[in-house]
């Protein structure tokens, strides 16, 4: 062994020595500088190569390096010891009682217009009606033209609409109709009666399906949303008649507010129904005694109504003589708004948990 050698063997026992006598995180951090930085002794001790004889520089350097990878091990290992003693002496220093009970867990609810949702679909599921479905994002044709809504006719005013930019709009969904004319534009659905459109296209009666969904229209106030439910009920069918329209409002209206429930027709426009109606149901909360909300009439409006109107059957390819039906749609945010007694529509959809959890 020569004298280099030696001399590093010697000073590499020291180092080890006095790294396995480090009682801190912070004196090891100073030890690994000392040793290992830049300016750290085995960098000087590598420096002293120049003075080793030529034939012997290879070995001294692998000497070196061989002893600085000791050194980081050995310093990583005592690293991972004083952690294990801090994290040891924390525990010890808060012990862990695991008898104690867990934290609780908040258990949410679903938001009450989907439990609405969920209650009125049951309803019409036992009154033998199937749940179809339409897109949000819908062609001019099925939420205007199809429903007897011609372009310029006055009852697009009604529904305040947000129309898609065709100049920047993707190409059309897969199975939608090639756009022709006035009937190219995309929109977001102002109601669920386009579904009615669809359904008719796509069944041969008896066809008896109720649709619900969301629906868009350019509104904001206490008792209007930007975005807001529908449920829409289609029912075609030979010799269907008001008898019919009101019978299963009525079962629909009792099963969702309560048996004691009433409901009153009165005279409307729809251009897709004919004769159309506004439903009104008797107040639940003051049970059509009259009240501030019901603003003393006992009664409130909940949803549009009527005869499908013998147009929109021919242009879904039926033939009015042989088959008539019944529609209505209904405002799903109202109804939860009516059941819980809220008296702001926005309030269901700022997501103020605080208020959801109430109800
Ligand atoms: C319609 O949307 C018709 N499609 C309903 C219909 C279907 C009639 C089938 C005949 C046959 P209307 O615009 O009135 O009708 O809306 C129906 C219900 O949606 C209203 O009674 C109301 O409860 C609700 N509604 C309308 N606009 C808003 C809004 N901006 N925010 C929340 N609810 C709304």
């Amino acid at each position: 062994m020569s004298d280099s050698e030696a001399t590093l063997s010697e000073k590499e026992t020291t180092w080890h020595r006095d790294i396995g006598s480090v009682q801190s995180l912070a004196e090891l951090n100073e030890l690994r500088v000392k040793y290992l930085g830049k300016k750290g002794i085995l960098s000087n001790e590598l420096r002293a190569i120049g003075s080793v004889a030529a034939d012997q520089r290879k070995a001294f350097g692998e000497q070196v390096n061989e002893a600085r990878k000791r050194l980081e091990e050995r310093l990583d290992g005592m690293l991972r010891l004083l952690q294990q003693k801090a994290l040891a002496a924390e525990l010890h220093r808060e012990p862990v009682d695991v008898t104690l009970p867990g934290l609780p867990r908040s258990r949410g609810h679903r938001h009450p217009v989907s439990q609405a949702m969920d209650d009125i679909i049951e309803i019409f599921a036992r009154l033998g009606f199937t749940v179809a479905d339409g897109p949000e994002l819908e062609w001019d044709l099925y939420n205007f033209e199809m429903l007897a809504i011609p372009p310029d006719h006055p009852a697009r005013d009604m529904q305040d609409t947000f129309y898609v930019d065709m100049s920047t709009a993707p190409p059309p969904p897969p199975g939608s109709p090639p756009p022709r004319g006035a009937q190219s534009s995309l929109l977001l659905r102002t109601h669920t009666s386009p579904v009615q459109a669809r359904t008719l296209l796509a069944q041969k009666p008896p066809v008896r399906i109720i649709a619900p969904g969301k629906v868009y229209r350019c509104d904001s106030d206490v008792t209007h949303t930007p975005m807001f439910h529908q449920v829409e009920c289609l029912h075609v069918e030979a010799g269907l008649s008001m008898a019919h329209l009101r019978g299963t409002l009525d079962a629909f209206v009792k099963g969702f507010f309560g048996a004691g429930t009433k409901t009153r027709l009165r005279p409307s426009y729809f251009p897709f129904t004919e004769p159309s109606a506004e439903v009104d149901i008797s107040h639940p909360a003051c049970e059509g005694k009259g009240c501030r909300l019901c603003k003393n009439t006992g009664w409130l409006e909940v949803l549009g109504a009527g005869m499908v109107n013998p147009d929109v059957l021919k242009m879904a390819g039926y033939d009015p003589e042989e088959v008539s039906g019944y529609a209505f749609g209904l405002g799903i945010d109202r109804l939860a708004l009516l059941r819980h007694g809220i008296d702001d529509l926005r309030a269901l959809f700022e997501n103020d948990v605080r208020f959801l959890q109430q109800l």
